[in-house]
This record gives C-alpha cells, sequence and structure tokens, in this order.
C-alpha cells in the first residue's frame, strides 16, 4: 500500500479527486496518510478532515528561518513514513533535502502542457493568463516528477484542452482542472501506486498492464 502525503496551498480540488479516486476505485493500492498546508484556514484542509485524513499546518510563518521551516516541513513527511509526495496546488518552493530524500517521489500538478507557461512565475491563474495572452489554441495540465528546477523533472502524464475564444484566466482554469488536472492526478497515483511508472535518463516509461 503506497502512503502518500499531499501537500496544498488553496482550495484543495485536486486533493478532492485524489480523496475520491482513492474511495471509487481510480486509484487502487494507495491511502492519503496526511494532508500538509503552508496556508492555515484554507478549504483544503476541511476537504481532508472531512475524509478522516490527517491534515496539518505547517507555515513559514511560524518558523524564524527558512531552513528551521525546510527541516519541519521534512521531518514531518519522514514521521509519517510516505512513499510519495504530491504536491496538489502547493505554491511553496520544494527544499532541496527533501527533493535528495525523496528523488522520483514527488510529483507536481501544473495546469499547462509542459514546456509551455511554466517555470518561476507561473502558477494559478497567472499561467491561463499568459496562455491567453499568447492566443494559444490548446492548453492541458502536466503531471511530473520534481526535481531541482522549477517544473523540469520528468513527465509522467499531459492531458490537452482546448482554449475557447470566449475564454477568460478562470474559464479556463476550470476547463483545465474538470478536463485534464482532476483525471491525469489520480491516474499518475495509480500508475505510481501499482509500480507502472518507471523514470530513465530523466524520462518516464509508463508499463501496460
Ligand atoms: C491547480 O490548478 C494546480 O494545477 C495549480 O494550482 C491549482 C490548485 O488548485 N498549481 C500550480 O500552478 C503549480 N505551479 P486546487 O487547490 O483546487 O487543487
Amino acid at each position: 500500500m503506497l502512503k502518500i502525503a499531499v501537500m496544498v496551498s488553496g482550495g484543495g480540488t485536486n486533493l478532492q479527486a485524489i480523496i475520491d479516486g482513492v474511495v471509487d476505485g481510480t486509484i487502487t493500492n494507495a491511502e492519503i496518510s496526511v494532508v500538509i498546508s503552508n496556508n492555515p484556514g484554507v478549504y483544503a484542509l476541511e476537504r481532508a478532515r472531512n475524509a478522516g485524513i490527517d491534515a496539518l499546518v505547517i507555515s513559514p510563518k511560524e518558523y524564524e528561518s527558512r531552513e528551521a521551516f525546510n527541516a519541519a516541513l521534512l521531518a514531518k513527511v519522514q514521521e509519517y513514513n510516505v512513499d510519495l509526495i504530491v504536491l496538489a496546488g502547493f505554491l511553496v518552493v520544494i527544499p532541496e533535502a527533501m527533493i535528495e530524500a525523496y528523488e522520483n517521489r514527488i510529483i507536481n500538478i501544473h495546469p499547462s502542457l509542459i514546456p509551455s507557461f511554466c517555470g518561476t512565475g507561473f502558477y494559478g491563474l497567472k499561467v491561463h493568463e499568459k496562455a491567453l495572452e499568447r492566443g494559444v489554441k490548446v492548453s492541458g495540465a502536466t503531471v511530473h516528477f520534481v526535481d531541482k528546477g522549477t517544473d523540469t523533472g520528468p513527465i509522467i502524464l499531459q492531458q490537452p484542452v482546448e482554449v475557447l475564444e470566449e475564454d477568460t484566466p478562470k474559464t479556463l482554469q476550470q476547463r483545465i482542472m474538470e478536463q485534464a488536472e482532476w483525471k491525469i492526478m489520480p491516474k499518475a497515483i495509480d500508475l505510481i501506486a501499482n509500480g507502472r511508472v518507471t523514470v530513465t535518463d530523466g524520462k518516464v516509461t509508463i508499463k501496460n498492464n
């Protein structure tokens, strides 16, 4: 049974898709051991508690230095002895020590087709603003492993989504969540939990059943 920590900063719709996936069998051989937020009072924490999952706040504001915060975050996932860390809208830079300790065991969802509209400064609605500014006809979402760069790790799954002429950043964000993020995030976790994902030379291979 793969033990998962989900890290969140906001509303937690991707967290909800994972919770639902475990319940409805889209995700097998996995359980969410803990949900960690850097923000107190976000709805993601309530979603976790409603599902009977430990929900914790580890906020940089509670620590005297970034190093102390980073150490606390790493200590907490180690305490829960998790096998996989899932960043589901977690808008904090992941400490290097955590990336080293969990190589190819941290995954992130990004709301574009990487390598478009990603990297430093591209998060949340900003990604969709930039996509609309550029006039792309297709956007989407990507689940990838986390390495030391920003959105540069091995790509696991991508799902394209059509951009409509009347889209605003908000309507595009919503459609990408519904048609891509909430599908490929649970799917990627299920593939990992069932030993179907391998990484070689920075590239992911998915084994067939
Ligand atoms: C999602 O759209 C996710 O792709 C994005 O934040 C949102 C979180 O929503 N993540 C990033 O932009 C990371 N660079 P949620 O809290 O409802 O899951």
